[in-house]
């Protein structure tokens, strides 16, 4: 029998940087969102002044490269001056007043007791921070769609009035969240509104390209893989195609070829779509959603926190869950119109 580890200290063919695929990675430039930079950007110009800054909503479909828009932004005010915090806070991981104020603690690395403040004491310690050290913070809530709470929109826009900064830039898929705003929050805001467009094939081929010419050792694929799965990305998504890319590139090298066919792209596109058949087996993590729902229609937040007993992951992945099941007609969700709640669906097991 051969050595199991046989292969082991072989370089990888086609993968030569594997982080450049993943959704995390932040590339050092960002194709076909010029203007869109420049209005963020723009938005938070007066903080450099510390001045009161235009408060900034951004939405668009999954993909559309938000998240890195906004990153890229903040890279550049940092290495352009100190004179602003910013503070970037996913709101599915943190998604209560008291995370959001320690994750602002934390870039502040204010030295503050773990245990035995309350949340507004934390949030008073923070305007005296801001006020002493005359540094405005510019708080940058990802995913906002996955915020429980609206009050600590209102809090922190409101302290502008207190002679402290805030900026705030807020980031959804969903393009109705400022409207569900209650109607004094909504107006201390003044959210001005940017929508990212889905990007086209062109732009998804040429997203793709530069990124495989980094990734990807050279000669291990075409244009014609790459235009493929550009075209094969549902709503315009980056994050889709850079997906469909790693996927059929591993699947390329585990079957030890030394170059990416388009059978290895449309292997994986099968993969993906018998997994949406409602027949097909359950993930750990869907069958434990179904499991927790047999007791009884049940709110959203409280199934997060039953789910997360049992297995970890972040919220935003438990939503992914439930969007699949949904999507398997196997639940359905109904929106909860409460005020001060943000986002809360309640969840039952359909039929
Ligand atoms: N204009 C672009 N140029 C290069 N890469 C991009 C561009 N837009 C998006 N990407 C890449 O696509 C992936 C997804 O982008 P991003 O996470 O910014 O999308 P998003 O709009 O925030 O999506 P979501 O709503 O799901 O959070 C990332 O890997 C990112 O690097
Ligand atoms: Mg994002």
């Amino acid at each position: 029998m051969p050595n199991l580890f046989d292969g082991a200290k072989e370089e990888p063919r086609i993968i030569r940087r594997e982080e450049v695929l993943l959704p995390e990675y932040l590339p050092d430039e960002l194709m076909h969102r010029d203007a869109e930079l420049q209005v963020i950007a723009d938005g938070i110009k007066p903080l450099v002044q510390r001045k009161t800054p235009e408060n900034l909503f951004i939405h668009g479909c999954s993909g559309s490269g938000k998240t890195s828009c906004v990153k890229y932004v903040i890279k550049q005010l940092l290495d352009y001056s100190s004179a602003v915090l910013p503070v970037y806070v996913n709101c599915w991981e943190n998604s209560t007043q008291l995370a959001v104020y320690n994750r602002i603690v934390e870039e502040m690395r204010l030295p503050l007791p773990r245990r035995g403040l309350a949340t507004d004491e934390i949030f008073d310690r923070i305007l005296q921070y801001v006020r002493n050290y005359k540094k405005p913070i510019l708080l940058i809530l990802d995913d906002m769609d996955g915020l429980r709470h609206d009050e600590l929109l209102y809090v922190v826009s409101r302290s502008n009035e207190k002679g402290v900064i805030f900026g705030i830039v807020g980031i959804a898929n969903d393009k109705t969240i400022p409207a569900r705003l209650d109607l004094r929050i909504r107006s201390s805001l003044r959210f001005s509104e940017m929508e990212f467009k889905p990007y086209n094939e062109e732009q998804l081929s040429s997203i793709l390209r530069v990124r495989a010419e980094a990734a990807l050792a050279p000669g291990t694929y075409d244009d014609r893989l790459l235009n493929k799965i550009a075209a094969s990305a549902e709503g315009g998504s980056a994050r889709l195609a850079l997906e469909r890319l790693w996927k059929a590139a591993k699947h390329a090298e585990k079957a030890g070829r030394p170059k990416i066919m388009v059978q290895d792209f449309e292997d994986i596109l099968s993969l993906e779509s018998t997994f949406k058949l409602p027949e097909l087996k359950l993930s750990d993590e869907e069958a434990l959603i179904l499991e927790i729902l047999k007791s009884g229609p049940l709110e959203s937040s409280d199934l997060y926190d039953k789910f997360l007993k049992k297995i970890p992951k972040t919220k935003r992945q438990i939503r992914n869950y439930i969007d699949l099941l949904e999507r398997k007609s196997l639940i359905v969700s109904e929106e909860l119109e409460r005020p001060g709640m943000l986002n809360s669906r309640m969840l039952k097991l359909k039929g």
